[in-house]
Order: C-alpha cells, then sequence, then structure tokens
C-alpha cells in the first residue's frame, strides 16, 4: 500500500469512527422507543388496511423495525390465522393494529391475548377505556393515536403504554393538524409515556429531528407501500411512484350538513366521482328524496371496499389510492431491508455532517 492508500485508509477508518459514534448517538436517542418496542430500531411500521399483512409486517420486523398487522375488518378467526401465519415468517416481535370501530372489538383483544401479542394499536377514534384495560389484562401494551395534548392527557390517565401523534401529512383517515405541529404540542409536555411521531416521514434526517424533539421513534406507513415484501397490486405501486407530494390529496366534503371523514389518498376518478355523488345525493336530499341519514349513509357508502380494490384489484382509477405526501420521496420499488437500512444510514449521515462542521 503506498502512501496515499495509507492516507486514504486512515480517512475511511476516522470515518468509520465517526459513523460509529453517530449511531451510538442515534441508539440513544431512540432507546426509550427500543426498549419499548424490544426492536433494535425504533420505526414502527404503520398498519396499512390490506397492505400490511404477514409479508410486510414479518419482513419490517426480519428488517430491525416493529411491523404492525393491520386487522381492519377482519373477523377474529382470520386475525387469529394471520397471527400465525406471520409468526412462521418471523420470530421477531410485531404489534396488531385494531379499529376502534369494529364490533368484535373484545373478541379481537382477545385472541391478540390468546396469541401473545404484545404490542396493540389501537386507532379510529378515542379508544374506549374499557378496551385499554382489556388490551392490558391480556398482558399487550396499549398503544393509540393522540390527535391533541387534552387527548394525550387523557389517555395517559386512562392507563395508555405509549402513544402515536399523526399529522395530516399521513396518507389514510387524517387529523387537521401538521405533524410539525403536533410534535411541538405534545412532545415536550407528555413525559409519562414513550410518543412515536407519524406523519410525512420519508427520510432519516426528519426521523433525527422529531427524536431530538423527544419522541421516543417514529411510525411511517407510506414509504413501505412499495417495499418488495408488499403484497400492494403492481399497479398501485407503480402510482406510489409516480406520484408527487402534491398528488396525496384529503378528500373533500361538499356540505357541512354531510360530514366526511378526511382521508389524504392520490387523486384519480374516484375523487373525482366522490364530488359528484354528494352533489347529486345533496341535490335529492334538497328535493326531500332522501332522509338526512340515508344521504349520509349513501355518502359513506360511496367508498366501501375501495381501498381492497386498489390494493388488491389494482383499480388505481375508481378505487381508493390512500397515500402521505411522503408519497413523493418514494420512488421505486425496494427491499424493506433497504428501505429501513436507508433511513437509519441518513439519519446517521446528518448527525456525521454535523460533527465534521462542528
Ligand atoms: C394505504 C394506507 C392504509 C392505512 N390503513 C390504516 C389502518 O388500517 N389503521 C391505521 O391505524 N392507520 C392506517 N393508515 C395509516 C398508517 O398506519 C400510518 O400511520 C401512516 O401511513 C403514517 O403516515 P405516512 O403515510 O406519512 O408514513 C393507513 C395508511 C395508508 C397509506
Amino acid at each position: 500500500m503506498g502512501a496515499d492508500g495509507g492516507a486514504d485508509g486512515g480517512a475511511a477508518a476516522r470515518d468509520g469512527v465517526m459513523a460509529a459514534a453517530a449511531r451510538g448517538r442515534l441508539d440513544r436517542l431512540w432507546q426509550a422507543g427500543q426498549g419499548f418496542l424490544g426492536r433494535p430500531l425504533a420505526v414502527m411500521g404503520g398498519a396499512m388496511t390490506w397492505v400490511s399483512e404477514r409479508r410486510l409486517v414479518s419482513a419490517i420486523s426480519n428488517g430491525g423495525g416493529f411491523g404492525v398487522l393491520a386487522c381492519g375488518s377482519m373477523s377474529p378467526e382470520l386475525l387469529a390465522a394471520e397471527i400465525e401465519a406471520t409468526r412462521a415468517l418471523t420470530d421477531q416481535p410485531f404489534g396488531v393494529n385494531l379499529i376502534s370501530l369494529h364490533p368484535k372489538l373484545e373478541e379481537l383483544i382477545d385472541v391478540c391475548a390468546a396469541h401473545r401479542v404484545g404490542h396493540v394499536v389501537i386507532a379510529g377514534g378515542l379508544p374506549p377505556k374499557a378496551a385499554i384495560r382489556r388490551i392490558r389484562a391480556g398482558g399487550a401494551r396499549a398503544i393509540a393515536f393522540a390527535p391533541a395534548l387534552g387527548v394525550a392527557r387523557k389517555l395517559v390517565r386512562d392507563g395508555i403504554d405509549a402513544l402515536v401523534i399523526e399529522g395530516s401529512e399521513a396518507g389514510g383517515h387524517i387529523g387537521p393538524v401538521a405533524t410539525s405541529v403536533l410534535a411541538q404540542e405534545i412532545l415536550p409536555a407528555i413525559r409519562e409515556v414513550p410518543v412515536f411521531v407519524a406523519g410525512g416521514i420519508g427520510r432519516g434526517e426528519a426521523i433525527l429531528s422529531f427524536l431530538e424533539m423527544g419522541a421516543a421513534g417514529v411510525q411511517i406507513g407510506t414509504r413501505f407501500v412499495c417495499a418488495t415484501e408488499s403484497i400492494a397490486h403492481p399497479r398501485f405501486k407503480q402510482a406510489f411512484i409516480r406520484a408527487s407530494a402534491r398528488d396525496a390529496m384529503p378528500s373533500v366534503q361538499l356540505d357541512p350538513r354531510f360530514p366526511v371523514i378526511p382521508v389524504r389518498a392520490l387523486a384519480n376518478d374516484g375523487t373525482r366521482g366522490f364530488l359528484a355523488c354528494q352533489r347529486e345525493v345533496i341535490d335529492r336530499f334538497n328535493r326531500g328524496e332522501l332522509s338526512q341519514k340515508e344521504a349520509q349513509l349513501e355518502i359513506e357508502h360511496y367508498w366501501a371496499g375501495a381501498l381492497r380494490r386498489a390494493v388488491i384489484d389494482g383499480d388505481v382509477e375508481t378505487g381508493s389510492l390512500m397515500a402521505g405526501q411522503s408519497v413523493g420521496l418514494v420512488t421505486k420499488e425496494q427491499p424493506t431491508a433497504e428501505i429501513l437500512g436507508e433511513l437509519v444510514g441518513q439519519a446517521v449521515e446528518a448527525l456525521v455532517r454535523r460533527d465534521a462542521a462542528a
């Protein structure tokens, strides 16, 4: 090895030492999240109905993160089978996401307990206190979404073990407040339980900034849709790869008398048809042809089965292409482990750059 090689070798060794030190700092920053999830990376895979099934969930957990199965509208029997099928693909921990409005919520919680699921995320509005109690009595940790500080405080009083704060940049059902503002409102105030930040996270630098604000870890959905292990239809993945951030729009409500739950999704014929549907239903209501309840039900019914149609059947024209604004950062299909590696690498590099500039 010549003199130049020696100098290069020295620089490489120095870079290696700096990267290892930075990785150590990252580990200290998300230590609470690592401990809570029992994983080397405090990255939860946000449960996505139809997408977060055995393959993606096991791939996230096998990659060092924390996969979360989306129960959606599954029956207790189907959920039990999916948990076991996931176990066959990974011996690492993973969680289950339940929707609090599911008519068999209690049975689903019991299925999680019977199958020794360590973490249950309860989504879809404020979880009933009894559900939190039941999850914990079954031996699991209960995690819920806090859309505002007051709700976060109430959930802590109700015995929640951890919180997810999800901003309006996220894909799927969203609240009105941006991730950056929710983080400033809630992270400094809630110290009792670990808080995971979600919504709009597509790179490691963003993870780092939320950890430095006090987050225990993050939850990411959109970035995992195009993972090789995701079973989403190739046309669904193509739509994600082509889209930019501005294509992921919240659903529009035409009339305050007929509330629409905001859902962020890629604009397509389906979203345009939804406006036409609301217009037509409201006209019929105004003409006295429909009662308020019938009209509301017709509007709500519009999207029934639409996510499945898009994710599984590849109907990207009229199906629901739920996606967050970070869809603009999804540029190709790639293995889950590579996505996780990129996220960690970007966080570590940001710390190294900072050290080098100091
Ligand atoms: C296609 C899709 C389906 C989703 N389904 C669910 C769900 O069933 N339950 C849930 O709690 N969150 C659901 N989410 C939200 C994710 O779990 C996660 O919190 C969100 O994607 C994070 O924001 P991001 O998309 O900006 O990463 C869904 C998101 C997407 C994109």
